[in-house]
């Protein structure tokens, strides 16, 4: 069941667009903002809402990659896998932030403090390495930076 407030956010976003397939996106941000992800049964409601197909529903999910389909940690880390990230040692990042999580890509630990996702360029190329945690971008990553910016996520 969606909550009144859930449902309230969605329905303050229906006159900003014609249909209410276009508030999907938003919809399922919504939700994600207010549980972290978005179950099979908030997809379904949140489908019931807009009066879309839940197939429908699930396919902008899945191809707008931001929304989570599973429990995530209380922090999400985007580690970007793009050329010039690539260009600048990306890979030395991602495996950097492997070790010392102790997790591979698409997991999270075993805390819950941290899911590790690959994202496509951040739109920071020319500050390269780049990762985001939560809603904060970090770049000029080197291992060393990424240990100290860790431990302020907790
Ligand atoms: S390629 Fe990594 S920020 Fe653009």
């Amino acid at each position: 069941m969606l909550t009144e407030q859930e449902i309230e956010e969605i329905e303050a976003e229906y006159p900003r667009y014609e249909q209410r397939e276009a508030v999907s996106v938003e919809a399922l941000k919504i939700v994600q903002r207010h549980r972290g992800w978005v179950s099979d049964d908030a997809m379904g409601d949140v489908a019931r809402l807009l009066e879309m197909d839940v197939a429908e529903l699930d396919a902008v999910a899945t191809f707008y990659n931001l929304i989570y389909r599973k429990p995530v940690g209380r922090h999400v880390i985007l580690v970007c896998d793009s050329v010039s990230c690539w260009v600048m040692d990306g890979e030395t990042i991602r495996q950097h932030l492997e070790a010392r999580l102790g997790i591979g890509l698409g997991e999270t630990t075993a805390d819950g403090r941290f899911t590790l996702l690959p994202v496509v360029c951040l739109g920071a190329c020319h500050q390269a390495p780049a990762m985001m945690i939560d809603d904060d971008l970090h770049h000029d990553l080197t291992p060393e930076k990424i240990d100290a910016i860790l431990e302020t996520y907790q």
